[in-house]
């Protein structure tokens, strides 16, 4: 059984990483996308928030799991017996950052395997940075995420604005 984890910040979940999940879970018999901490980001939704929105994202998905984890992916990785870490690249930008995370990672554990797949065309453009972004600037996000993401930014702003 080939076990694969797709980790990211997932703030909030955005239709190319709903892409990634499509196509990573017909290449392995169980995909985890795990909500994970990212140092560097500020979020806008707790981790179980961001579960709960890509539990309802890709709930057609038979095969896919979600779970939170606040340590190190490697840890992750290697308690729960994970044969493959799935990670989407943009552009060129993205590459960088990614080998750099790959290879750290095989460092500290060296059963940490990256596979990466190339995000569609039409989703190249796509960060959960830019669509919250355009949220805030009071542009259209429909056609970057899924329904219930649009209706949960809308509630988080709505809170926001009343405190
Ligand atoms: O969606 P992101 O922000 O690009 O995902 C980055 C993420 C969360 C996968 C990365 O920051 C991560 O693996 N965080 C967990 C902590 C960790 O293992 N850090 C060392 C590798 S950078």
């Amino acid at each position: 059984m080939k076990l694969a984890v797709y980790p990211g910040s997932f703030d909030p979940i955005t239709n190319g990483h709903i892409d990634i999940i499509k196509r990573a879970s017909k290449l392995c018999d169980k995909l985890i996308v795990l909500v994970s901490i990212n140092t560097n980001k500020k979020s806008m939704f707790s981790s179980l928030e961001k579960a709960e929105l890509i539990r309802k994202s890709v709930i057609d998905l038979d095969n896919v799991e979600i779970d939170c984890f606040e340590g190190l992916l490697v840890d992750y990785v290697r308690e729960n017996g994970i044969d493959v870490i799935v990670r989407g690249l943009r552009a060129i930008s993205d590459f960088e950052m990614e080998f750099q995370m790959a290879g750290l990672n095989r460092k500290l554990y060296e059963g940490a395997e990256t596979m990466f797949l190339m995000t569609s065309i039409e989703n190249s453009y796509l960060s959960s940075s830019m669509v919250k972004e355009v949220f805030y600037m009071k542009g259209s996000i429909s056609q970057f995420v899924p329904e219930c993401v649009e209706n949960a930014m809308n509630e988080k702003y709505s809170e926001g604005k009343n405190e």
